[in-house]
């Protein structure tokens, strides 16, 4: 037997064919970016959360000298949303990039340690949460929900 997995998610062309929230919800992540502290990749990473109470929660990359005790944007907007607001459900996430050395105009998608991260928030309190994913330019990608970037998860399949 053999089955197959696909997914559907929506492309805009510009800015202005989004939503009034997932426009902000990206601008928000668009300035986050600019305070990622982000100086050995240059690669300046911003996301912000949109919670169910319609607060905005951002977060950027934090790098180290110790590489791998630095920290995506999506985490800790992820870890910042829910130690602050533990009981808001998390509704979309909005990721962006940008960097001196080359243009990204490319959608910046989520590492697989950082949609593991959102795919438990989105188990937790069972509430899709919308992934909205833009370079500094060009087209945005809009996911409808964590499990459609990360399938076969849950106990059972
Ligand atoms: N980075 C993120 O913040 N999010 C991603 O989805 C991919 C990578 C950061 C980690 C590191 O600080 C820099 O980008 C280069 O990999």
């Amino acid at each position: 037997m053999q089955k197959k997995i696909s997914i559907e998610y929506d492309v805009f062309e510009h800015l202005e064919d989004l939503s009034s929230d997932d426009r902000n919800l990206l601008k928000a992540a668009a300035d986050a970016a600019k305070s990622a502290y982000a100086p050995y990749s240059g690669f300046h990473v911003g996301a912000a959360v949109l919670l169910g109470n319609g607060d905005i929660v951002t977060g950027n990359n934090q790098e180290n000298l110790a590489y791998p005790s630095g920290l995506c944007a999506e985490r800790v907007a992820v870890f910042s949303a829910s130690a602050s607001h533990p009981n808001e459900k998390m509704l979309a996430i909005a990721i962006t990039a940008f960097t001196d050395q080359f243009v990204t105009d490319k959608p910046i998608p989520p590492c697989g340690a950082c949609r593991q991260v959102l795919m438990e928030y989105e188990i937790r309190d069972n509430q899709p949460i919308r992934c909205i994913l833009r370079g500094s330019t060009g087209q945005i990608f809009v996911f409808h929900r964590m499990a459609d970037l990360l399938p076969l998860q849950g106990k059972f399949l």
